[in-house]
């Protein structure tokens, strides 16, 4: 142990990390040898340089963004049964599976535990995954089979998320036969001056890296093995907080294969040009997402000749993928963007801070920056009402919150209470 800690306490020397270590001799053994890995396991320069970058301005300056084609699904006109036909049969056949990002842990809603188990209000007092599921089953047996699920949780909210499933009976669902659990990668959280946080427990402060860690976990985990084994070839990859979510769309997937992309979006107009939401671009060429914290006003506001917004196709993490582009995007990392943020830590003398305001950086990486890694795809544009209504805030927030969320899927599913 010693020579190991002497090796630690070099490479934390060499960084400026030496705070890693303030209170590893009150850690009892378990822990101070998993202080040890998780030290070990960090990559100082990329830490070093996600630092040096929250120090650059937002600028999107050097990148030539410009506007991207989409299809309107209501618009197809005789094209929306050809494809629908071609989607039909691939589904049919047993290649579709769906993947639920289920890594965050529904803060901004003010929700104790993993985002899916939230309830949202109905009667029914169904959870997010519930309707989730129940959407999949519905749409499964439309085309005789059951639909793959496969659900992304985090380090943090694993257990709880798979104790939850388990006493729902898996909503039907078999584990490890139909539905699959695997689990995101992480990043330390670092404060204003760079140092990596001591949580709580006296361990490395790590938080969920993003959803764009995805592609890489999906084949690290085996997942994408699993898939091929099962037949699969096309992935539907959604967020677990949009209980409109339509996991199993023919249209979408006839157009994938019938225009040979590898991966097809849905978008919805966008309601406002300050929605907080992703936009579809092409930058310097590629298929891109600004995102709404990333866009400038001008370019939020610009419109067309038309009077629509030039950047109005929102991104609503509703994207179909081939197993192919998603092994591709695995193999590229993808660049980190900060968010600063209030995290709680334990200063040198072993208190726990819990500050009122932002006070470190959390790092994520989006899974639509690795949309430029593919020559080209396909975005439906589809209608709100029908495939968009989001949980992310509270209900005094007034906007994509359990209360809109739950008025839209009454609407849509024809429920009077
Ligand atoms: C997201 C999109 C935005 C889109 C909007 C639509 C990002 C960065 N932006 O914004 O382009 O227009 O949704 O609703 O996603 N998640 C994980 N692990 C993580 C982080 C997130 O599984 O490490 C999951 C969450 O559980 C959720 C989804 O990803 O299902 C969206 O994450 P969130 O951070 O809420 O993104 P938004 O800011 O709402």
């Amino acid at each position: 142990m010693d020579r190991r800690l002497e090796g630690v306490k070099n490479i934390l020397k060499k960084y400026g990390q030496e705070q890693l270590l303030d209170n590893y001799e009150k850690l009892d053994d378990r822990k101070k040898e998993k202080l040890l890995d998780e030290i070990e396991k960090i990559d100082f320069d990329l830490i070093n340089s996600l630092y040096a970058n929250t120090k650059k301005p937002i600028n999107n300056g050097e990148d030539e963004i410009t506007p991207i084609d989409y299809l309107d699904k209501y618009k197809l006109n005789e094209d929306y049964k050809y494809y629908e036909n071609i989607g039909k049969k691939a589904i049919k056949e047993g290649t579709l599976a769906a993947v639920t990002m289920a890594g965050g842990q529904g803060t901004r809603l003010g929700h104790n535990g993993p985002k899916g188990t939230y309830d949202i209000g109905l009667d029914s007092h169904k959870s997010l995954f519930e309707l989730l599921a129940d959407n999949l089953k519905e749409e499964g047996s439309k085309y005789g089979v059951t639909i793959p699920w496969f659900i992304m949780t985090s380090r943090e909210n694993n257990e709880e998320t798979v104790e939850f499933f388990e006493k729902h009976k898996y909503f039907g669902y078999q584990k490890d036969k139909n539905i699959f659990f695997f689990i995101q990668g992480e990043l330390p959280m670092i404060d204003t001056e760079g140092k990596i946080l001591i949580g709580e427990d006296g361990l490395v402060k790590l938080a969920a890296d993003g959803h764009g860690g995805i592609y890489e976990s999906l084949v690290k985990s085996g997942m994408t093995t699993q898939m091929r084994h099962m037949g699969i070839k096309w992935v539907f990859i959604g967020g677990v907080d949009n209980c409109l979510v339509k996991m199993v769309d023919p249209v979408l997937m006839g157009i994938a294969i019938d225009k040979g992309v590898t991966v097809a979006c849905k978008s919805v107009v966008k309601a406002n040009p300050h929605e907080k939401v992703g936009v579809f671009c092409r930058r310097n060429g590629r298929p891109n997402v600004i995102e709404y914290s990333e866009i400038t006003d001008e370019m939020a506001e610009a419109k067309d000749k038309d009077g629509e917004l030039l950047y109005g196709e929102s991104h609503i993490l509703c994207n179909l993928f081939s197993i192919d582009a998603i092994e591709r995007m695995g193999a590229e990392p993808l660049p980190y963007h900060a968010a600063y943020k209030k995290a709680s830590f334990l200063n040198k003398d072993g208190e726990v801070v819990k500050p009122t305001s932002p006070n470190a950086y959390k790092f994520e990486a989006f899974l639509f920056d690795a949309f430029g890694e593919v020559d080209d795809m396909a975005i439906l544009r589809v209608k709100r009402e029908e495939e968009f209504a989001p949980v992310k805030n509270d209900d005094s927030v007034g906007v994509d919150c359990p209360k809109t969320a739950r008025e839209l899927y009454k609407k849509f599913y024809n429920i009077d209470k």
